[in-house]
């Protein structure tokens, strides 16, 4: 599955010369804002920054944006690529804090390094220096995008802490929360694109909104699924932390067995682990992709007529990328 997943560079070409030279300016720019606070903060500023990811959302942005007509356009696109990735990167470490998690992108979380001070402090350092960067550009609408995604996630994260342990929530409420948390910045990404490259007519946030339910159902599957060599997570932190996700809603569904699980009586990473393999055994997973490949695919059909061929060949490819992927 994650063997045919298209990748970054494959997906900088299929969407034109100008994308590659944008990400390696996003990139630079990624690591300015990381330094200069001292240590310790810029220490665990710069490992999170250079324990990569994908960078799928400032891809996604700069895909939407297709080519920029000027140097100041450019400038500003590069700005806020890096700005959502400084969010998205802020949130992650928050997230670590608050599910207690040790290992991310293979790497031990800031949380498990240096505990929950210096998390804290760092995903407030890095979310600053988004909206610093981000108002640099003057235009209140491309700020007021990033700041409503990132009030979403926010309540996002709420509600699913709210619903802690509770294996009795919907699918509905669970795909609510996919959405908060997850599909608002992916559906910022593609507003501000737009935005800042004057195309107001334009609708790419639906595609970008469904993507990103998309990519949490992906997400939520692997946390079952792992193996942890591949994901660069622990398997089962989900169940552990007490999240309920689609995979465990839809195996209570037909395994009464997995429904008369109360999650506070998994002790131990081994006990959560074989609850996911009962999971895997359901057919929940398989279930659960199935979901995602139908959004993708419907997010696919939804592009704007008006999309040149180009950016919907490479926005077509980055919807692919998210269900054809391992972590
Ligand atoms: C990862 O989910 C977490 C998110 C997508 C959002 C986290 C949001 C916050 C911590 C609140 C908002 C914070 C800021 C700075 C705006 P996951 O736990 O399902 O994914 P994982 O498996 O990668 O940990
Ligand atoms: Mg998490």
């Amino acid at each position: 599955m994650g063997d045919t997943a298209p990748q970054t560079g494959e997906l900088a070409v299929a969407g034109g010369e100008h994308i590659g030279a944008l990400l390696g300016a996003v990139e630079e720019r990624l690591q300015l804002e990381a330094v200069g606070y001292g240590e310790p903060l810029q220490q665990y500023g710069e490992a999170t920054i250079a324990a990569g990811g994908k960078r799928l959302r400032p891809l996604l942005m700069l895909l939407c944006a297709g080519p920029p007509s000027s140097q100041e356009q450019s400038d500003a696109l590069v700005r806020a690529a890096a700005a959502i990735e400084l969010i998205h990167s802020a949130t992650l470490v928050h997230d670590d804090v608050l599910d207690e998690a040790d290992l991310r992108r293979g790497q031990p979380t800031i949380v498990a390094l240096a505990g929950r001070t210096a998390a804290v402090a760092t995903g407030d350092l890095l979310f600053a220096k988004a909206f610093a960067l981000i108002t640099q550009d003057g235009d209140p609408r491309t700020v007021e995008l990033l700041s409503d995604a990132c009030s979403a996630l926010a309540r996002g994260e709420l509600l699913q802490r709210a619903d802690g342990w509770n294996t009795q929530i919907t699918r509905e409420r669970y795909f609510e929360r996919c959405e908060l948390k997850t599909a608002r910045l992916f559906e910022a990404a593609c507003a501000i694109a737009t935005n800042v490259t004057g195309q107001p007519t334009l609708q790419l946030a639906p595609f970008g909104r469904a993507i990103g339910i998309a990519f949490q159902l992906l997400d939520d599957m692997l946390d079952v699924s792992g193996p942890s060599e591949r994901t660069g997570k622990q398997r089962g932190t989900d169940l552990l932390d007490g999240t309920v996700t689609l995979p465990l809603i839809i195996a209570r569904a037909s395994d009464p067995e997995i429904a008369a699980v109360d999650l506070r009586s998994l002790d131990s990473a081994a006990v959560a682990e074989s609850l996911c393999d009962r999971i895997a055994k359901s057919g929940a997973l398989e279930e659960t992709r199935a979901a995602a490949l139908q959004l993708v695919s419907e997010a696919k059909l939804g592009l704007p007529a008006e999309l040149d061929d180009r950016r919907r060949r490479a926005l077509e490819m980055v919807a692919d990328n998210v269900v054809a992927r391992y972590s």
